[in-house]
Protein backbone atom coordinates (compact mmCIF):
# COMPACT_ATOMS: atom_id res chain seq x y z
CA UNK A 1 0.00 0.00 0.00
CA UNK A 2 1.16 3.50 -0.64
CA UNK A 3 1.09 5.87 2.39
CA UNK A 4 -0.07 9.09 2.12
CA UNK A 5 2.34 12.06 1.91
CA UNK A 6 3.29 14.41 4.51
CA UNK A 7 2.24 17.77 3.51
CA UNK A 8 5.19 20.64 4.04
CA UNK A 9 4.71 23.95 4.31
CA UNK A 10 7.71 26.20 4.69
CA UNK A 11 7.99 29.28 5.48
CA UNK A 12 11.59 31.65 4.60
CA UNK A 13 12.20 35.15 4.71
CA UNK A 14 15.36 35.26 2.26
CA UNK A 15 17.41 33.58 0.14
CA UNK A 16 15.56 29.94 0.50
CA UNK A 17 18.47 27.56 -0.48
CA UNK A 18 17.09 25.83 2.62
CA UNK A 19 14.00 25.53 1.60
CA UNK A 20 14.79 24.43 -2.17
CA UNK A 21 17.21 21.52 -0.67
CA UNK A 22 13.66 20.72 1.04
CA UNK A 23 11.41 20.78 -2.25
CA UNK A 24 14.70 18.92 -4.04
CA UNK A 25 14.79 16.06 -1.28
CA UNK A 26 10.97 15.53 -1.85
CA UNK A 27 10.87 15.53 -5.65
CA UNK A 28 13.87 13.44 -6.18
CA UNK A 29 16.17 12.92 -3.22
CA UNK A 30 15.69 11.38 0.72
CA UNK A 31 12.05 12.27 0.87
CA UNK A 32 10.85 10.65 -1.71
CA UNK A 33 7.68 8.65 -1.41
CA UNK A 34 7.50 10.66 2.36
CA UNK A 35 7.21 14.36 1.87
CA UNK A 36 5.97 16.95 -1.05
CA UNK A 37 6.13 20.39 -0.23
CA UNK A 38 2.87 22.04 -0.71
CA UNK A 39 3.40 25.49 -0.42
CA UNK A 40 5.79 28.58 0.73
CA UNK A 41 4.99 31.19 2.54
CA UNK A 42 7.74 34.66 2.81
CA UNK A 43 7.41 37.30 4.89
CA UNK A 44 9.34 39.54 2.87
CA UNK A 45 8.17 41.08 -0.46
CA UNK A 46 11.21 39.95 -3.12
CA UNK A 47 12.85 37.32 -0.99
CA UNK A 48 14.63 35.22 -3.45
CA UNK A 49 12.93 31.78 -1.53
CA UNK A 50 9.25 32.90 -3.15
CA UNK A 51 11.12 32.56 -6.65
CA UNK A 52 12.84 29.42 -5.65
CA UNK A 53 9.23 28.16 -4.83
CA UNK A 54 7.87 29.21 -8.18
CA UNK A 55 10.59 27.55 -10.11
CA UNK A 56 9.73 24.44 -8.46
CA UNK A 57 5.62 24.72 -9.23
CA UNK A 58 5.15 25.37 -5.70
CA UNK A 59 2.57 28.08 -4.81
CA UNK A 60 4.82 31.16 -3.30
CA UNK A 61 2.24 33.53 -0.97
CA UNK A 62 3.67 36.51 0.39
CA UNK A 63 1.94 37.64 3.60
CA UNK A 64 4.27 41.05 4.26
CA UNK A 65 5.05 41.11 7.79
CA UNK A 66 6.65 44.93 7.31
CA UNK A 67 3.85 47.49 8.44
CA UNK A 68 1.65 44.84 9.44
CA UNK A 69 -0.48 46.73 12.18
CA UNK A 70 -1.54 43.49 14.23
CA UNK A 71 -0.66 41.83 17.39
CA UNK A 72 2.26 38.66 16.43
CA UNK A 73 -0.78 36.38 17.01
CA UNK A 74 -2.89 38.34 14.22
CA UNK A 75 0.27 38.12 11.37
CA UNK A 76 0.61 34.48 12.83
CA UNK A 77 -3.69 33.86 12.12
CA UNK A 78 -2.78 34.84 8.50
CA UNK A 79 -0.25 32.27 7.82
CA UNK A 80 -1.81 29.27 10.13
CA UNK A 81 -4.80 30.06 7.81
CA UNK A 82 -2.64 30.11 4.85
CA UNK A 83 -1.09 26.71 5.99
CA UNK A 84 -4.30 24.80 6.99
CA UNK A 85 -5.94 26.07 3.31
CA UNK A 86 -3.18 23.72 2.04
CA UNK A 87 -3.74 20.62 4.87
CA UNK A 88 -0.23 21.38 6.37
CA UNK A 89 0.86 18.98 8.48
CA UNK A 90 4.60 19.45 8.89
CA UNK A 91 5.75 23.29 8.69
CA UNK A 92 9.37 24.36 8.18
CA UNK A 93 10.93 27.39 9.32
CA UNK A 94 13.67 27.42 6.73
CA UNK A 95 15.73 31.06 7.48
CA UNK A 96 12.69 32.30 8.61
CA UNK A 97 13.37 35.94 10.84
CA UNK A 98 10.57 35.94 13.04
CA UNK A 99 9.37 34.53 16.61
CA UNK A 100 6.32 32.24 16.05
CA UNK A 101 3.42 32.29 18.48
CA UNK A 102 2.56 30.17 20.63
CA UNK A 103 -1.13 30.22 19.03
CA UNK A 104 0.87 28.89 16.30
CA UNK A 105 2.85 26.17 17.84
CA UNK A 106 -0.56 24.98 19.96
CA UNK A 107 -1.74 24.76 15.97
CA UNK A 108 0.90 22.59 14.67
CA UNK A 109 1.95 20.93 17.92
CA UNK A 110 5.45 19.39 17.39
CA UNK A 111 4.99 19.58 14.06
CA UNK A 112 7.52 22.68 13.35
CA UNK A 113 10.83 22.20 12.69
CA UNK A 114 13.66 24.83 12.54
CA UNK A 115 17.01 25.26 10.99
CA UNK A 116 20.09 27.12 13.22
CA UNK A 117 23.70 28.07 11.62
CA UNK A 118 25.25 27.28 15.04
CA UNK A 119 25.33 24.01 17.31
CA UNK A 120 22.31 24.85 19.77
CA UNK A 121 22.90 25.35 22.43
CA UNK A 122 25.72 27.78 21.64
CA UNK A 123 25.06 30.60 19.71
CA UNK A 124 21.32 31.06 19.42
CA UNK A 125 20.05 34.42 17.78
CA UNK A 126 20.34 35.90 14.32
CA UNK A 127 24.23 35.23 13.71
CA UNK A 128 25.03 31.71 14.47
CA UNK A 129 27.96 31.69 12.04
CA UNK A 130 29.48 35.36 12.78
CA UNK A 131 29.34 34.33 16.93
CA UNK A 132 31.10 31.15 16.55
CA UNK A 133 33.95 32.60 14.95
CA UNK A 134 34.09 36.21 17.06
CA UNK A 135 34.07 33.29 20.33
CA UNK A 136 37.03 31.42 18.64
CA UNK A 137 35.44 28.12 18.33
CA UNK A 138 37.11 25.47 16.75
CA UNK A 139 34.06 23.58 15.32
CA UNK A 140 30.67 24.62 14.13
CA UNK A 141 27.66 23.42 12.64
CA UNK A 142 24.46 23.61 12.53
CA UNK A 143 21.02 22.17 14.05
CA UNK A 144 17.81 21.07 12.95
CA UNK A 145 15.13 21.25 15.75
CA UNK A 146 12.11 21.03 16.59
CA UNK A 147 10.43 24.65 17.63
CA UNK A 148 9.13 25.75 21.33
CA UNK A 149 8.32 28.79 22.88
CA UNK A 150 11.53 30.12 23.26
CA UNK A 151 14.14 31.15 20.45
CA UNK A 152 16.50 28.54 19.49
CA UNK A 153 15.41 26.09 22.07
CA UNK A 154 13.11 22.94 21.41
CA UNK A 155 14.34 19.40 21.45
CA UNK A 156 16.93 19.02 18.57
CA UNK A 157 16.86 16.42 15.65
CA UNK A 158 20.08 16.67 13.71
CA UNK A 159 23.29 18.44 14.09
CA UNK A 160 26.28 18.73 11.85
CA UNK A 161 29.77 20.11 12.33
CA UNK A 162 32.63 21.54 10.69
CA UNK A 163 36.03 23.03 11.49
CA UNK A 164 36.54 26.49 11.47
CA UNK A 165 39.28 27.87 10.39
CA UNK A 166 41.50 30.63 11.38
CA UNK A 167 41.61 32.10 8.39
CA UNK A 168 37.37 31.39 8.21
CA UNK A 169 35.18 35.18 8.10
CA UNK A 170 31.66 34.68 8.34
CA UNK A 171 30.82 34.38 4.95
CA UNK A 172 33.57 31.48 4.53
CA UNK A 173 31.82 29.63 7.27
CA UNK A 174 28.22 30.73 6.11
CA UNK A 175 29.21 29.01 2.72
CA UNK A 176 30.91 25.82 4.22
CA UNK A 177 27.98 25.82 6.45
CA UNK A 178 25.20 26.00 4.46
CA UNK A 179 26.29 22.99 2.53
CA UNK A 180 25.86 21.11 5.40
CA UNK A 181 22.25 22.64 6.46
CA UNK A 182 21.45 21.65 2.73
CA UNK A 183 22.23 17.55 3.99
CA UNK A 184 20.81 18.28 7.79
CA UNK A 185 17.37 19.50 7.12
CA UNK A 186 16.13 17.11 4.34
CA UNK A 187 17.67 14.86 6.99
CA UNK A 188 15.31 16.01 9.59
CA UNK A 189 11.92 16.16 7.22
CA UNK A 190 12.65 12.89 5.85
CA UNK A 191 13.12 11.57 9.95
CA UNK A 192 9.64 13.21 10.40
CA UNK A 193 7.90 11.94 7.61
CA UNK A 194 9.15 8.25 8.59
CA UNK A 195 7.04 9.31 11.81
CA UNK A 196 10.88 8.27 13.48
CA UNK A 197 11.01 11.07 16.09
CA UNK A 198 9.75 10.45 19.41
CA UNK A 199 10.34 13.56 21.86
CA UNK A 200 10.93 12.81 24.87
CA UNK A 201 11.44 16.00 27.23
CA UNK A 202 14.78 17.20 25.95
CA UNK A 203 15.46 15.02 24.08
CA UNK A 204 14.68 13.40 20.39
CA UNK A 205 14.65 9.44 19.71
CA UNK A 206 15.53 8.85 16.53
CA UNK A 207 13.24 5.17 16.27
CA UNK A 208 14.58 2.09 13.82
CA UNK A 209 13.26 2.14 10.28
CA UNK A 210 10.46 -0.24 9.70
CA UNK A 211 11.89 -3.19 7.61
C1 LIG B 1 20.57 29.78 7.18
O1 LIG B 1 21.92 29.93 7.56
C2 LIG B 1 19.74 29.30 8.34
O2 LIG B 1 20.41 28.43 9.19
C3 LIG B 1 19.42 30.59 9.05
O3 LIG B 1 19.22 31.53 8.02
C4 LIG B 1 19.93 31.12 6.85
C5 LIG B 1 18.92 31.02 5.75
O4 LIG B 1 19.51 30.74 4.51
N1 LIG B 1 18.31 30.43 9.94
P1 LIG B 1 18.59 30.35 3.27
O5 LIG B 1 17.53 31.44 3.13
O6 LIG B 1 17.98 29.01 3.52
O7 LIG B 1 19.52 30.34 2.09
Amino acid sequence: MISELIKIGIIASGSGSNAEAIMEACEEGGVKGKGKVVVLISNKKDAYCLKRAENHNIPAILIQSKDFKGTREDYDKLVVEALKKYDVQLVCLAGYMRLVSPYFLETFKDSVLNIHPALLPSFPGMHGYKDAIDYGVKISGCTVHFVDEKMDHGPIIVQKTLEVKFEDTEETLKERGLILEHEAFPEAVQLFCEDRLEIIGRKVKIKRKDK
